[in-house]
């Protein structure tokens, strides 16, 4: 689809994905509405468990069976809730990419990185040749830093970073509008991290894609998100531009995620975290969900959080 600048390319409205499980419904996702304009990188970050990868792979219903979704998720301008598989596989891929955390258990470590672009390009392209396939795998295998030759290789072959390369370059070979990073840097060391946060920036950038990059790590998301989106127990407790989530925080969780990022300054080495854990996705508690462990807790807190918009996003506290 092609797109005006600025234009929203993905627009969540009262999303909710629970899960089902023999004790009830986990209410992984629980009422989000965020949307991404095209171009745009939107980074989605909160502690473990919180819901992000949910999220992510929710866009792409990549979810088990018998998953609930409720609410509006529009790609592009489809609605995707209702869509079947078969109509899912055409968004899959071609329209949304997917980065993973882990490119060894998503990249199958004994199939040929030619095989691997070629199957990914035969779903939305049935007859497309060997030939032209390898051509379009080097070229893109070239934009990440990728000899073309090494397509022979597989996977197991390629060291973690080459690895994460790889599954950047399947995500954008059938250059997509949108590509979800799940942790792409989580299991890399800070040196390769850096390297491929510039190259995913750059591929944006190139392509005019957008991303939502999703981390536990604000400090990923300092360095290449335009907008943040906090999430705290299913829900997007706070977005915004990021220089006002990082300047000037509203909601005492994002003020003390941000005060748990560690920092290198000699006088203050003390680590500090969020005491307490967020509640069960089980059997949630009415009114804020952080309230059990948010220092400036009021009696309306436990009934019904006001919720009040600024600037460019939201806050609900
Ligand atoms: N397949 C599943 N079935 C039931 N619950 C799940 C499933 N996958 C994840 N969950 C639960 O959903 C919640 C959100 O998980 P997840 O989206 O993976 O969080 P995050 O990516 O932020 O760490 C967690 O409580 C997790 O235990
Ligand atoms: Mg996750």
């Amino acid at each position: 689809m092609s797109y005006a600048k600025d234009e929203i390319v993905l627009k969540a409205q009262g999303l909710k994905i629970h899960y089902h499980t023999q004790k009830g419904y986990v209410r992984a996702v629980d009422g989000i509405d965020l949307f991404v304009r095209k171009g745009e990188t939107i980074g989605v970050v909160g502690e473990s468990g919180c819901g992000k990868s949910t999220f992510g792979q929710g866009i792409l219903k990549l979810l088990p069976a018998k998953t609930k979704y409720e609410g509006e998720l529009l790609v592009g301008t489809t609605n995707v809730i209702p869509l079947d598989e078969k109509e899912m596989k055409k968004v899959r891929g071609k329209i949304v990419g997917m980065i993973f955390q882990d490119p060894m258990t998503s990249l199958n470590p004994i199939v040929k990185v030619e095989k691997l672009f070629h199957e990914t390009l035969k779903e939305h392209e049935p007859n497309i040749s060997m030939e032209i396939s390898r051509e379009r795998t080097a070229r893109i295998l070239e934009k990440v830093g990728i000899e073309p030759e090494r397509m022979r290789e597989y996977p197991f072959q390629f060291s973690g970073g080459m690895r994460q390369r790889v599954m950047i370059a399947l995500a954008l070979v059938l250059n997509p509008d949108i590509v979800i990073a799940d942790e792409p840097t989580t299991s890399l060391d800070v040196i390769v991290q850096a390297q491929i946060l510039e190259l995913l920036d750059e591929l944006r950038r190139s392509y005019n894609t957008s991303v939502i990059l999703i981390t536990h790590d604000l400090g990923v998301v300092a360095q290449m998100a335009d907008r943040i989106a906090v999430m705290y127990a299913g829900q997007i407790v706070e977005q915004n531009i990021k220089n006002k989530i990082y300047y000037q925080p509203k909601h005492p969780y994002t003020k003390l995620l941000l005060k748990s990022i560690p920092n290198t300054n000699p006088k203050d080495l003390q680590l500090n975290f969020i005491p307490g854990s967020p509640p069960s996705l089980l059997d949630v508690p009415p009114g804020c969900r952080f309230a059990s462990r948010c220092p400036f807790k009021m009696t309306v807190c436990e009934k019904e959080p006001p919720v009040f918009e600024i600037d460019e996003g939201q806050v609900k506290c």
